[in-house]
């Protein structure tokens, strides 16, 4: 080796991606006393621009927990999250909504849609409150629904969707706002094997156009399509790092 590679700095490991995700020290405390359950202890970690995370670990680990606290729908009993390098945790309920509906697009098992809106309509909602002309929120709407491939089911209602399909409308109006972020809480509990491999197949597409991923599942095959594991066991973290490929030393 030259002695000019050991004083160069190498560039290239050092990481300089934005933070998207950083949780300091997070608690998360339910009821008091004899009933005292603590959901997060001591949860910190960071997730950046451009990652494609699962969150794992057994029933009733802090998983949703701490979807919630990431996707600014809960608060912290002590510590701090940053998204988006801004600091969140002392927000206010109005603020946070205004952070949650700019910056994050949610998916969640079932789906969540509003049955008598059509899939154009569905799309077009989180828009309603982000200040886009109605010309606008419809070309945005048809944009987001024909790259998930439903552009042609424009005027459908959710009943008249398979849940693969209805699944694609839902992360359509996750997408349709541009966020920084898109969480996932068991986006496939309710798909069959086929119908999930689409849908991971969608997820993979947009984390390579560079959206951030993160998702929970209980599902090894789905944890497999992302590039890392975050391990939970009894509100703490017990991996942050664990790689897809070493999934069957846990599972
Ligand atoms: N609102 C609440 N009040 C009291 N305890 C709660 C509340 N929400 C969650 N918990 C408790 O916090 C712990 C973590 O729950 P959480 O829902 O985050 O688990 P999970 O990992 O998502 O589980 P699952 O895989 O079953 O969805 C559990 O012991 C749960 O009973
Ligand atoms: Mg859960």
């Amino acid at each position: 080796m030259l002695i000019n590679d050991l004083l160069t700095p190498n560039l290239e490991s050092a990481d300089s991606r934005r933070e998207i995700v950083h949780l300091d020290n997070v608690c998360k405390y339910y009821g008091q006393d004899d009933t005292l359950v603590k959901a997060l202890e001591n949860v910190s970690f960071v997730i950046k621009e451009g990652e494609y995370c699962a969150i794992m670990g057994a029933s009733g680990s802090g998983k949703s927990t701490c979807m919630n606290i990431i996707g600014c729908l809960d608060s912290t009993t002590s510590g701090q999250y940053f998204l988006d390098e801004e600091d969140v945790s002392g927000m206010e309920e109005k603020d946070l909504a205004k952070v949650r509906n700019l910056k994050i697009g949610f998916v969640f098992q079932q789906y969540h849609l509003l049955p008598q809106l059509s899939a154009l309509e569905n799309v077009m909602l989180p828009m309603a409150y982000a200040n886009v002309s109605p010309k606008e929120q419809k070309e945005r709407a048809v944009a987001a629904l024909t790259r998930v491939a439903m552009g042609h089911r424009l005027n459908n209602r959710p009943n008249q969707m398979s849940g693969g399909q209805q699944q694609r409308v839902a992360i359509a109006r996750a997408i349709v706002n541009n966020p920084v972020m898109l969480l996932a809480d068991e986006p496939t509990g309710a798909l069959d094997s086929h119908t999930t491999a689409e849908v991971m197949e969608l997820f993979g597409e947009l984390n390579a156009s560079g959206i951030t991923v993160v998702m929970v599942t209980h599902e090894a095959d789905v944890a497999r399509n992302t590039q890392r594991i975050i391990w939970f066991r009894d509100g703490q973290i017990m991996n942050d790092h664990l790689s897809p490929s070493d999934l069957h030393h846990v599972v």
